[in-house]
């Protein structure tokens, strides 16, 4: 059926609320596609978290600027060494660094954590930082980070503005090209369910993404936080995140889509939903124990991944998870 037909945006709009057998049939196709191009492998990734200092006040998140009663702090090379060791131990190649848009982040200890992550044989070191200047994001790159994770989150400009509190969407996409020309593998994606976001939003969503040709591409479902204006609103839909992560799969076919810790916060089995409807990456949290408490993007009650939990979903969806498994080839 999906092959056959041009997936027109009506189409696709159709498809973002299929409920009983079209959507079995819309998570199954999605699948095809992912093994296509991958077999059954699921990618592991880790995750450190350096900084919850942020100079951004999203309006959806619980790290902004203006949520005073957050603890802030920053993890130095010293705090993480440690950690970079036991993630080459467990043979897993790919390291996320991940922090608030930190401008006073020390850049000499951040290009020491990746060089030493890279010395140790981790292949793949992902950013995602935010906003940073062209200068920093070469640095970075020639410290030995090759992949930059920038999310848009949604590509509706007036709802960006809103969002973002007057930052302009146009100038964070012409930041994800220019990290493209830099030379790192880039990835981007959405927020599903903000307040205010309309079906249409979402399609147009996948659209920008394949625009931009970006490598990797995610789908979060929107958690509402108590220290955010979004406060009162809504989660996401776990059937319409999962159907986008579907879509995501069948209109941008070959790359990296993650299966986010999110999920699961939403409903217990939407991290396996996901994996189910096309995703092919999960990642485990190696934030020190110490600072986990303090990166509340969403709210009280994390869900924090660890290798077992990964292991038992990738089970659970008939997935190869072999933690050498490393993603550089695409
Ligand atoms: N709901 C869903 N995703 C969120 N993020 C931040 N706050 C929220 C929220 N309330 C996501 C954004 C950001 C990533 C680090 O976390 O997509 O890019």
């Amino acid at each position: 059926m999906f092959a056959t037909k041009r997936l027109t945006n009506e189409i696709l709009l159709e498809l973002l609320q299929a409920t009983g057998r079209e959507q079995v049939e819309l998570h199954q196709y999605a699948r095809e596609v992912r093994e296509k191009y991958y077999g059954n492998e699921l990618f592991l990734r880790s995750v450190i978290e350096l900084s919850n200092v942020c100079s951004c006040n999203c309006l959806y998140c619980g790290m902004r600027r203006d949520n005073h009663i957050l603890d802030r702090k920053r993890l130095f090379f010293d705090d993480v060494k440690e950690v970079i060791d036991e993630i080459h131990r467990l043979g897993i190649r790919t390291l996320m660094l991940q922090s608030g848009e930190d401008k006073a982040y020390p850049l000499d200890e951040l290009c020491r954590i990746i060089a030493y992550a890279r010395d140790k044989g981790l292949e793949n070191i992902i950013l995602c930082m935010g906003v940073l200047d062209r200068e920093t994001y070469l640095r970075l790159f020639e410290a030995g980070a090759n992949k930059y994770i920038m999310k848009f989150e949604t590509s509706n400009p007036h709802l960006y503005q809103k969002i973002k509190q007057n930052d302009r969407l146009e100038q964070r996409l012409e930041n994800i090209r220019l990290l493209q020309r830099i030379g790192y593998k880039v990835g981007s994606g959405n927020i599903c369910g903000l307040p205010g976001q309309t079906p249409v939003d979402l399609i147009n969503d996948i659209r920008c993404l394949q625009e931009l040709q970006v490598d990797m591409a995610s789908v979060s479902p929107f958690i509402s936080h108590q220290e955010s204006p979004f406060r009162n609103d809504p989660n996401a839909s776990l059937a319409t995140t999962l159907n986008l992560i579907a879509i995501m799969r069948i209109v941008l076919q070959d790359v990296l889509i993650p299966s986010v810790s999110a999920l699961e916060i939403i409903a217990k089995g939407g991290q396996l939903g996901a994996l189910n409807a096309g995703a092919n990456v999960v990642t485990i949290n190696m934030t020190p124990q110490v600072f986990r408490d303090c990166y509340k993007i969403y709210d009280e009650n994390r869900h924090i991944v660890s290798l077992s939990f990964a292991e038992q979903i990738a089970n659970a969806a008939g997935m190869n998870n072999s933690c050498a498994q490393n993603e550089l080839k695409r």
